[in-house]
């Protein structure tokens, strides 16, 4: 009796006879042999079925097989250098295939199709080699996180996704009826997870979260995953101390778990391998000069135009990728202007006008992967920072309460998992890294 394996283990059956349940993905005959590609979902491999040894009818029947014929395969594990997979360098020599479903006309095609094409069958599109490597990296990234707050002795606790007020600026709240009230979907855990840490010291929210953007950009979708770790007694430095162990971690276990996925994406290893602790770190001010060094220099008219900024600007992301561009590791920027910055964020001592914010950068012209904080302690400070940026202070009462028993310096940040899985993956759109994107012109399928 063949064992069932999954394709993913077939380097531990080498020389055994195994059944494989999958899918056929293409297939090329040569004369007497028939060089199929079969996925199980766990992996790819090579199956080679030989005509004298299945016989005539079994060979023609196969050879017939359509892209995505659904089959049981039964066979040897052998190992051969040039075969192609995932794990690479093995292969079944075939003994017998049950076939459940011939399919003549499957619409993705190893030939190339235009993106809008493939989003409208993202339901299949899942399947390719490459889509389903993404997700399979994506797992391990959160798995990766959670692996590393959970060791840290972090609480995991969910929270709200309907809302009642803004937490990150009015432009982007997806509204909701609730039983005729006005509520938003969540932009962020984060003000319910200060309530939280004042309760549990150091906790993480790790879930959905919706923004109505309303630009079509590379980096943004109306859903995406955020973790947000929060901790207490907890100040600007201990948070960038603490994100640098975060990502080297998430980047390395990535790597050490997921290498066959990413070589797949043809990813540079080797530029993955180099984040490591510590990152640099500059403050806004600095990012501000670089920038007006590099526009200077620049003798091309558009460039200059692109890289166009003032002191008190937020980047975009032409001078995201001018200023990362010099460090082979992501770029820590701290202390934004107030301005542009949500309103909850601890003044800087003596500056007012500049806040405890940090962001991280992400290289290879990726951009922010974190946004993060100090956030205000004081109970009074906080009240008029709510006034100033017009939020009605009764749905905030809650919220400035936590300053009034028990306050301490406190920091957290949110990591949005879309964005990282993009730099990981190397890839050049975030739409790829959702099995299902929402983005500004498409929520389907
Ligand atoms: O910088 P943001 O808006 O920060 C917050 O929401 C804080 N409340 C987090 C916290 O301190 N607890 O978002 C954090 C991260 C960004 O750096 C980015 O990685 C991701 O969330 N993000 C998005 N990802 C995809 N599409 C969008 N529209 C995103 N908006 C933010
Ligand atoms: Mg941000």
């Amino acid at each position: 009796m063949a064992t069932e394996i999954r394709i993913e283990q077939i380097a531990n059956h080498v020389g055994q006879e195994v059944t494989i349940k999958g899918w056929l993905y293409a297939s090329t005959p040569k004369g007497k042999l028939l060089f199929m590609r079969l996925r199980d979902g766990s992996g790819i491999t090579q199956a080679v079925a030989f005509r004298p040894e299945i016989g005539d009818e079994q060979f023609e029947l196969l050879k017939r097989l359509g892209q995505e014929s659904s089959l049981i395969v039964t066979g040897t594990v052998r190992n051969n250098e040039r075969a192609p997979g995932i794990p690479k360098g093995y292969e079944v020599g075939v003994t017998a295939v049950t076939v459940l479903q011939n399919v003549s006309d499957y619409p993705i095609t190893p030939k190339e199709h235009g993106v809008e094409f493939l989003m409208d069958n993202r339901h299949l599109w899942l399947r390719s080699s490459q889509q389903w490597a993404i997700m399979r990296v994506r797992a391990t990234i959160k798995r990766a996180i959670i692996d590393f707050l959970d060791n840290q002795g972090f609480l995991n606790i969910d929270t709200p996704i309907i809302t009642p007020s803004a937490a990150e600026g009015t432009s982007t709240l997806f509204e909701v009826n609730y039983f005729d009230e006005k509520a938003y979907l969540a932009q962020t855990g984060q003000l319910y997870n200060e309530a939280n840490i004042m309760a549990f010291g150091k906790v993480y929210c790790f879930g959905p979260t919706f923004r109505a953007e309303k630009s079509k950009t590379r980096r943004h979708l109306a859903e995406f995953w955020m973790v947000e770790p929060e901790m207490a007694y907890f100040d600007l430095d201990d948070l960038m101390a603490f994100e640098e162990q975060f990502v080297s971690y998430i980047v390395q276990t990535t790597l050490a778990q997921r290498r066959n996925e990413l070589e797949y994406l043809e990813r540079d290893l080797t530029v993955l391998e180099k984040i490591t602790p510590p990152f640099p770190r500059i403050s806004y001010d600095e990012a501000i000069a670089r920038i007006h060094a590099i526009r200077d220099a620049s003798d091309d008219p558009q460039q200059k135009e692109l890289l166009a900024i003032e002191w008190g600007d937020d980047f975009g992301s032409p001078h995201e990728t001018e200023l990362t561009k010099r460090f082979d590791k992501p770029l820590f920027v701290y202390g934004y202007p107030t301005q542009v910055k949500a309103f909850y964020m601890e003044p800087w001592s003596g500056r007012p006008e500049v806040c405890k914010s940090v962001d991280l950068l992400a290289p290879e012209g990726y951009g922010e992967i974190i946004g993060g904080s100090e956030r205000m302690s004081d109970p009074d400070m906080l009240i008029a920072a709510i006034q100033r940026h017009e939020l009605p202070l009764e749905h905030y009462q809650w919220y400035v309460e936590l300053r009034k028993y028990g306050s301490v310096p406190h920091s957290g940040f949110g990591l949005g998992l879309e964005r990282t899985v993009a730099w990981i993956c190397g890839l050049d759109h975030i739409r790829q890294t959702s099995p299902f994107p929402r983005t500004l012109n498409r929520m389907k399928p």
